[in-house]
């Protein structure tokens, strides 16, 4: 089994909140374990914790169209979630909840290495450019180390808002350009590959 899949089952069996209690099924992540590109999510909704897996649901299907548009499937990604238990009703993830779930999606980035990190929405955002204002930095990209920080709109909204649906829809088209460009792009933020990358 390879460390991802251990990691992963590891996931399952965290207790560490007291959602744990509410789940259906822990929703660790899923996708190509070498992908180049990793797109981070909010939380579980109802489906994904019907299912332990992430975007199947309404956002989940706009996704797998998002990636289309640049010819690509959910297999040839990685798909995760800054927290991996459904908030109950759906909620906002608490602050006690985000930072007990970080530890693993730190060890997910360090096992997968992608070399583009796409965030999708505030709560993804918030992690890798704290204290910026997504209306602001979304379809922008910053490189640290050797990995490209690209901050998107997350499917939902955009999903219910015409004028965010225009704006992720073009996101998402400058991400093949951003991938064939990433190594020679000139490093945003000199920080060693994988340290401080949730830092400021
Ligand atoms: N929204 C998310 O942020 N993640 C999912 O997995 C599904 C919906």
């Amino acid at each position: 089994m390879s460390a991802l899949s251990e990691l992963n089952k590891e996931i399952a069996l965290c207790q560490q909140c007291e959602i744990a209690k509410y789940r259906t099924k822990v929703v660790p992540g899923e996708g190509a374990e070498d992908a180049d590109i990793l797109f981070i999510g909010e939380a579980p909704g109802w489906h994904e914790d019907q299912q332990g897996r992430p975007f199947v649901g309404p956002a989940g299907q706009y996704l797998d169209q998002l990636l289309s548009s640049i010819g690509l499937r959910r297999e040839q990604v990685y798909i995760a979630n800054v927290i991996k238990c459904r908030p109950q009703g759906n909620r906002d993830p608490l602050p006690s909840e985000i930072l007990n779930c970080r530890k693993w999606l730190e060890r997910q980035i360090e096992l997968i290495c992608p070399k583009m990190v796409v965030t999708l929405g505030r709560y993804s955002m918030a992690m890798f450019f704290p204290g910026k204002s997504i209306s602001k930095i979304h379809g922008t990209s910053q490189k640290r180390g050797d990995v490209i920080y690209y901050a998107m709109y997350h499917p939902a909204a955009a999903l219910h808002q015409q004028s965010l649906r225009r704006a992720i829809e073009e996101d998402m088209l400058k991400i093949p350009q951003l991938l064939t460009k990433a190594e020679s792009m000139t490093e945003t933020d000199k920080q060693p590959k994988q340290l401080n990358m949730f830092k400021d």
